[in-house]
């Protein structure tokens, strides 16, 4: 029997640098259990996390989900269940990289709402938690993947955020609302992009533990501009830094 899978997502505002935490996470881990079996899903609808690890998506979870309702819909399929149909093609969607498996959810054509996709995902993190070691979820900017228990597998959840007002009091509410959906083993906050290290110890993060701060990041800013891969990065950068310092604070390396 397997342990439990560690599941990890990252939380915030909109550009606080989860996608690049992400990143830089999957990275770590592929370094520090080389012989695990690792699993990145990029839940942001507005996608980044394989630019960032330098992959070329195939079929997303939409599209997969999509390709299955027309089929049981055309009739094509016996099945009933459209997730029990969906496992056999889950792993279409799922890319093999660099020592880790990558999934991206996609953009869903319906503006406006996520619900079937949101949905969909839950199950599919559920049912792929079992298959993996660790499973790294570069979520959505805001609470409504909270909300919809698309988390409810989360084991560590980090909330990155900058240092402004706005961005804390994101990560304050993502953990309140968590705490209920969620039941996360642990959580903790990252302060990424900190201009003002002396005035860390002014911010409010209202009890939430903090992982690390890291100060803004030459190397990712080069990257950035070269649009280069965070696989490629040296190891010198903040951003790595920073999550190895994450995943030393949350127990996982
Ligand atoms: N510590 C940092 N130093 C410099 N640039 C950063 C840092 N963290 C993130 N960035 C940059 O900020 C932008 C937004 O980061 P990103 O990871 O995409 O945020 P999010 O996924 O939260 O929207 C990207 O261009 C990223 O390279
Ligand atoms: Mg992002």
């Amino acid at each position: 029997m397997s342990e439990k899978a560690t599941v990890i997502a990252l939380s915030g505002k909109g550009g606080v640098g989860k996608t690049s935490l992400s990143a830089a996470i999957v990275r770590t881990l592929t370094e520090e259990k080389p012989d695990s079996r690792i699993l990145a899903i990029d839940a942001d609808p507005a996608v980044g996390l394989s630019v960032a690890l330098g992959i070329s998506v195939g079929e997303t979870l939409d599209e997969v989900r999509q390709r299955v309702a027309a089929e049981v819909e055309n009739g094509m399929s016996e099945t009933q269940d459209i997730l029990a149909e969906a496992k056999y093609h889950l792993f279409d969607a799922i890319t093999e990289e660099r020592g880790f498996a990558f999934l991206a959810i996609g953009r869903p054509e319906a503006a406006g709402c996520y619900c079937a996709i949101n949905t969909y995902l839950r199950q599919v993190i559920s049912l792929l938690a079992d298959q993996f070691d660790y499973v790294v979820i570069d979520g959505e900017a805001g609470i409504e993947q909270i909300n919809r228990r698309v988390m409810e597998k989360v084991t560590h959840l980090v909330l990155v955020s900058d240092q402004s007002r706005k961005g804390i009091e994101i990560i304050k509410t993502i953990n309140k609302v968590s705490n209920e959906l969620v039941m996360a083993d642990k959580s903790g906050v990252v302060l990424n992009r900190v201009m003002h290290p002396d005035l860390v110890k002014e911010s409010d993060l209202g009890g939430i533990p903090l992982l690390a701060v890291i100060e803004p990041d030459e190397a990712l800013a080069l990257n950035d501009i070269e649009g280069t891969s965070v696989l490629d990065m040296t190891s010198e950068s903040k951003v790595l830094k920073g999550a190895r310092e994450v995943l030393g604070n949350l127990g996982v390396i």
